[in-house]
């Protein structure tokens, strides 16, 4: 019967939520589909999320040596830029690739958060950047962007982002 399900993209476990993430198996569809469309343009989303950053706070363009004196307006056209863009979306593309192996997606968000807290980010740049990321996803997917897919999202970012926090914590 499962098997005939699937078939037709449905399954009995779609309501079933998985402990780990929070996420019925049913979210995690709508976040992996929706995020298809993000992942598509690589560059372009990158770009929406890392000038929407700088835009609302200026401050942590600082951070980057390879691009913290280059004018808001110039980034989407540097090649450097662009390639830190490129590794953001890389980075959250596997988070959301590991939906379905909690343990895996745990290790490489606690490797993230221990590279960027040892090189002095903060906690306050991740909530900061959470809020971020959702209000981007809410512009490239519009209409898609509906109240079940937003619950979807809210309840991925949160799992994400609690995992990093925990790095923060020690
Ligand atoms: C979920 C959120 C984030 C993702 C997916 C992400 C992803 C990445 C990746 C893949 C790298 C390169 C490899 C590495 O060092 O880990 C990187 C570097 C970096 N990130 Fe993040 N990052 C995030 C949040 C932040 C935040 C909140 C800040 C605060 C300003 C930040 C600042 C930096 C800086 C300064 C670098 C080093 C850039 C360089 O000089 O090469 N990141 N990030």
């Amino acid at each position: 019967m499962e098997t005939f399900l699937r078939l037709f993209g449905i399954s009995s476990n779609d309501n079933r939520i998985d402990q780990a993430t929070g996420l019925t198996e049913k979210q995690k569809r709508l976040v992996q589909n929706t995020w298809a469309v993000v992942r598509k343009d690589e560059v372009g989303s990158g770009i929406a999320v890392m000038t929407a950053f700088f835009n609302k706070y200026p401050e942590t363009q600082r951070q980057f040596s390879a691009f913290k004196d280059i004018p808001l307006n110039e980034l989407p056209n540097n090649k450097r830029f662009q390639a830190h863009c490129t590794s953001v979306i890389t980075a959250l593309s596997n988070v959301i690739d590991s939906l379905h192996d909690p343990g895996l997606m745990e290790a490489s968000l606690i490797g993230l958060a221990e590279r960027h807290k040892k090189r002095g980010q903060r906690k306050v740049e991740f909530q900061n950047l959470k809020d971020v990321i959702l209000e981007v996803l809410h512009q490239a997917l519009r209409k898609q962007f509906t109240p079940e897919v937003t619950e979807a999202w809210d309840k991925t970012l949160n799992a994400v982002f609690t995992k990093i926090y925990q790095v923060y914590a020690v």
